[in-house]
């Protein structure tokens, strides 16, 4: 078998440039018999670095991949993805996820690559990584970083995330200060590794191994464990032997794996942020996945993982109770996992490969049978202020429930009146100002956050009350908007609205004081106003210059909102989505 990277490295037929470009390699201790002797050139995306600290741990793992690259017979070159660290850049990380992936795929087309191991971790790595393996699809191989271990706070668990959201309660209602509070919200961030809870790190992560795209149980073992040192050697090992067997993205993520993906979304309680990804991804390799899709498969998919924000544990709980491949062993023994004879990057079906994997602790994982939550899977809603919108129903918690979801006529439709904010300064600037008399019957709505609005999105829908509110004990408020919401987060929003406001959805034309019904059981979400007024409104909007958003900051910004595409589809940019099997166009020069 002749490999792509010999074209490069080993190129009788055109010695000069075989020359020029082997020779460089040989400068930092690589040897003519490591690039000319047919093996296998298998490249570490690395992820990781001193702005990425989620992902930080890969350059320690990165150590043992190659270790294995070696011990199989292939030659390693480590090289940098541009970084995306969740908290630490702004805008948003999301913005980067595109960009990421677009310099991902020239590193993978354009240098002599065989294969590839993608370190992902932190929430937007991951969907980065795996777009840009679809797109170019040489053999790939995804390793997680892992999460946290547990994060401790006055003898309890502390997530990450999901403690800040607490804490943050509590700093409004006035029962800790500033110094207590950023002491309950450091707790939750105990070691390296990705965020603890099941927020959309710990999601991604674990929906990577459910299509079959890291080896079983590589998902969810914490960051620190020796095992976690143990599978990147394996991971290492692998992607040699994925080489020879010209195994590659596109023959593991079929649209049959990204079906398993979902339902194993649903029983873990996966972040809100996963259908936008995930779409992506599946959009990249060419098959089409939608939120109908994502309500269909994963809609009556019970809860069965007990992990924060859904539930009590964190992931290190959850590993111990068996991971992922305890989940997909209950999907699959009670016939909810869509296609058992799905391929993983162990040549094995997902059917083979968990068929025999038990719960360990049924208090972090439940059995199928004796869920925390039937029919835990997201709604795919529409009406006329959007045409898809996610809720997830999994964190509709009892009191919420009581509150909204109990009118004796029809319990699963509520009415509330509209208080609209135009993006999170906005949310913030008037939240507590009296003039809005916000109280138990309002839905907070904002918008101008989508990608457009707020350049890659902003995680803002899940709005807190105001501080009166929460004093007289209620903690929350029914929420919307055209932005995202932290997969940390507890509070069911209807989110991702498609479009947004900058896009022309009609939330642009939602005004403070409207009425607005929610209804589950349909699945509509619609304002209380006649279509005569919804055109009334829209042409007074046209006139006044159209929804405002805020100028592009960064030549980043300007190019990303000239070609991306909603929530709904994917987030991702229209003209990269047409390039399919790049690997196969490639050439000497
Ligand atoms: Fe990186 Fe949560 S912020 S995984
Ligand atoms: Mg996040």
């Amino acid at each position: 078998m002749k490999l792509r990277s010999q074209s490069w490295f080993d190129n009788p037929d055109n010695p000069d440039l075989t020359a020029i470009y082997v020779g460089h390699y040989l400068n930092y201790g690589l040897t003519l018999d490591e690039l000319q002797s047919g093996k296998p050139i298998i490249g570490i995306a690395q992820t990781g670095s001193d702005l990425a600290p989620c992902n930080r741990h890969h350059i320690e793992l990165a150590k043992r991949v190659r270790s294995g690259i070696e011990a199989a017979g292939g030659v390693c070159i480590e090289f940098p993805v541009h970084p995306i660290q969740e908290n630490g850049k702004r805008p948003t990380a999301a913005l980067d996820r595109n960009l990421s992936y677009l310099s991902l795929v020239e590193s993978l087309f354009g240098y002599p690559l065989d294969g590839v191991v993608l370190t992902i971790g932190c929430d937007k790595t991951t969907p980065a990584l795996l777009m840009g393996a679809a797109t170019v699809n040489i053999p790939a191989i995804a390793l997680s970083v892992g999460p946290m271990l547990n994060g401790w706070h006055n003898g309890k668990r502390a997530g990450t995330g999901a403690t800040i959201w607490e804490a943050r309660k509590r700093l409004a209602a006035g029962e800790i200060d500033y110094p207590q509070f950023m002491e309950a919200s450091t707790a939750s961030i105990p070691s390296v590794g990705f965020c603890n809870t099941m927020g959309t790190a710990s999601t991604m992560n674990s929906l990577a191994e459910a299509l079959g795209m890291q080896l079983p149980g590589a998902a969810s073992i914490p960051a620190p464990y020796r095992e976690r040192g143990q599978v990147a050697y394996e991971t290492g090992r692998r992607i040699v032997e994925l080489v020879w067997a010209d195994l590659k993205p596109t023959d593991v993520m079929t649209k049959g794996a990204f079906e398993n993906a979902i339902a194993l979304n649903s029983a873990i309680g996966g972040s809100t942020n996963a259908p936008i990804h995930l779409n992506a991804v599946a959009k990249h390799v060419g098959i089409e996945l939608t939120n109908d899709d994502w309500q269909r498969i994963g809609h009556e998919i019970p809860l069965l993982a007990n992990v924060q924000p859904a539930g009590d544990y964190l992931a290190e709980d959850f590993h111990r109770a068996g991971g992922v491949p305890a989940i997909m062993n209950q999907l699959l023994a009670n016939s909810s996992l869509p296609d058992p004879n799905a391929i993983t990057v162990t040549g094995e079906s997902v059917g083979e490969l968990y068929a025999d994997r038990g719960i360990s602790d049924t208090n972090v994982i439940r059995d199928f049978d004796a869920p925390l939550k039937p029919a835990a899977g997201f709604l795919n809603l529409s009406g006329n202020l959007f045409d898809s919108a996610i809720m997830k129903t999994s964190v509709i918690s009892a009191e919420f429930r009581k509150r909204y979801l109990s009118n004796a006529s029809d319990p699963e439709a509520f009415e509330a009146r509209a208080i609209v904010f135009d993006g999170p300064e906005d949310y913030h600037a008037r939240i507590d100002d009296d003039a809005l008399a916000i109280d138990e019957n309002c839905i907070l709505v904002i918008r101008g956050a989508g990608p457009l609005g707020y350049p890659g999105g902003a995680e803002v829908v899940n709005m807190q009350p105001p501080a009166a509110l929460i004093k007289r004990g209620i903690t929350e408020l029914p929420t919307l908007g055209d932005g995202r919401q932290s997969g940390t987060s507890g509070s069911p929003s209807i989110l991702n609205a498609s479009p947004e406001a900058a896009a022309g959805g009609n939330l642009a034309i939602l005004q403070t004081g409207d009425l607005i019904r929610i209804d589950l059981r349909n699945a509509r979400v619609n304002v209380l106003i006649d279509a005569a007024e919804i055109a009334d409104r829209r042409s007074c909007l046209a006139k006044s210059g159209g929804f405002p958003t805020p100028p592009s900051q960064t030549p980043w910004q300007e190019i990303q909102r000239s070609h991306v595409e909603q929530f709904a589809q994917g987030m991702t940019l229209k003209p990269a989505v047409k390039y399919k099997n790049v690997a196969q166009t490639a050439h000497p020069r």
